[in-house]
């Protein structure tokens, strides 16, 4: 079967692919934010004829991923955890993706594909990444784009993100003060993604630039228990599948 005819009609991005005949194919299958009706046709069709499928657990906790694919995961299907731990050090993360491809690896050289779950893009700070990395030098690897969740947290807040000109900076809460502050400062739009821990800095950094009521706080978006507020009103601690946009571009109707 072609790649064509195997995802659906679409031909896939070339450059990494039609390597090692005879092994099994590693997709790379973003499932969108959260909520399983914002995951792709070809995601869902790959998920539900899957026989082997591997995903990321932080920290031992249950996996997003996981979550929002389980209603087209068959009954039987292999299931590889790679139980990542949530440290500032890479080591153990690093650790945690050197084995998981190891026994992804063990099912793509029996010539079994492996569909890995990604929430939101696999390419846009995705864990898949990791993966990437070590096997596509051996294996035919595809990757499924995804709804990213600052598109999510945009159309969920009702807030246009970036028009003609604009730029969108997307940043990490975890970078220091300083550079938060120079970013925000020179961007006409902001999404600050990871904010866990650092929300009480981030807060501080954002109203020190005068823009706290164009901030807007998006937690779980498009899952159970979704929070949108005013950044002012946002909770003082914020859980990991948090995010703060800030827009102030120029009026669109322009
Ligand atoms: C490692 S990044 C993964 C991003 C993901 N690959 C994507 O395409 O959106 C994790 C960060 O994405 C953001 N995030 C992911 N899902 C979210 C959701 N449903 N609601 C709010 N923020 C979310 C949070 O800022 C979280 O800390």
């Amino acid at each position: 079967m072609s790649h064509a005819e195997d995802t659906g009609g679409t031909p896939p991005a070339r450059g990494y692919l039609d390597k090692n005949e005879g092994t099994g194919t590693l997709y790379g299958v973003g499932l969108g934010p959260g909520a399983p009706d914002l995951m792709t046709l070809r995601a869902a069709r790959l998920i539900g004829a899957a026989t082997v499928v591997a995903y990321p657990a932080l920290a031992g906790a249950a996996s997003l991923a996981r979550s929002i694919a389980a209603d087209l995961i068959a009954p039987g299907t292999r299931e590889i955890v790679i139980d990542v731990a949530m440290t500032p050090e890479r080591a153990p993360a690093q650790a945690a993706y050197d084995a998981g491809a190891v026994a992804i690896a063990a099912e793509l050289a029996q010539g079994r594909d492996v569909v890995c779950l990604c929430a939101g893009d696999p390419f846009f700070y995705g864990s898949f990444m990791y993966l990437f990395a070590r096997l596509s030098p051996r294996f035919v690897v595809e990757v499924v784009p995804g709804v990213t969740s600052v598109s999510a947290a945009a159309a969920g807040a009702g807030i246009p993100l970036v028009a003609r000109d604009e730029r969108l900076e997307v940043l990490p809460g975890t970078l220091p003060d300083a550079v938060l502050a120079e970013r925000i400062g020179a961007a006409d739009s902001v999404a600050i993604l990871k904010l866990g821990r650092h929300l009480p800095r981030i807060r501080a950094v954002v109203a020190g630039l005068g823009l706290t009521g164009k901030a807007t706080y998006v937690e779980r978006v498009t899952l159970a228990g979704q929070v949108i507020l005013p950044l002012a009103d946002a909770p003082a601690v914020a859980p990991y599948f948090s995010m703060i946009l800030i827009a102030r571009g120029a009026d669109p109707w322009l």
